[in-house]
């Protein structure tokens, strides 16, 4: 149980990717939330880890997982803020206060789109940033997650904690 736990990853898409498939298609492509979910829980299990998926459009809902992720056993968390990656302060603040490490991904490639999606207010808190891969930012994420989270309970990578 405790090994199973310890290599379990959260995987949180924000606003407006519960539409995908449809949304754009040639933004974000032709695959649904349910195949990328797929996706990742099938590249997590290659890799020995388990993934949990959960989509919100709701800030605080977000929020509010992100805040229980180490009382929940993950490990690390793999972070689709959507639209809100660009001005969410809650959401900055939110991933600053926990130790669990969290990766942010974007499908597009944010900074090669309108300006206003060039800045993400998360990224600063996050332990990166991965960004344009399509559905393969969300493995990219996991494989990052997998090299650098310590076990739960431990501290966050060096390099990224705040003073
Ligand atoms: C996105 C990029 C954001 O700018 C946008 O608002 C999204 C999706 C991406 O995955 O490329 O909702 O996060």
């Amino acid at each position: 149980m405790a090994r199973r736990v310890a290599s379990a990853i959260l995987v949180l898409h924000g606003p407006n990717l519960n539409l995908l498939g449809t949304r754009e298609p040639a933004v974000y492509g032709r695959a649904t939330l349910a195949e990328v979910n797929r996706l990742v829980q099938r590249h997590a299990e290659s890799r020995g880890a388990r993934a949990v998926c959960r989509q919100s459009n709701h800030e605080g809902e977000l929020v509010d997982w992100i805040q229980a992720a180490a009382r929940e056993g993950f490990r690390g968390i793999v972070f689709n803020p959507g639209a809100l990656s660009h001005y969410s302060l809650a959401l900055r603040d939110a991933v600053a206060s926990v130790r669990v490490p969290v990766v942010e991904v974007h499908l597009s490639n944010i900074h090669a789109r309108e300006e206003f999606r060039h800045r993400s207010v998360v990224a600063a808190a996050a332990v990166g940033q991965i960004s344009g891969f399509g559905p393969g930012s969300y493995l990219l994420g996991v494989d990052a997650l997998l090299g650098t989270s310590p076990a739960p309970g431990g501290r966050r990578p060096a390099a990224r904690r705040r003073p």
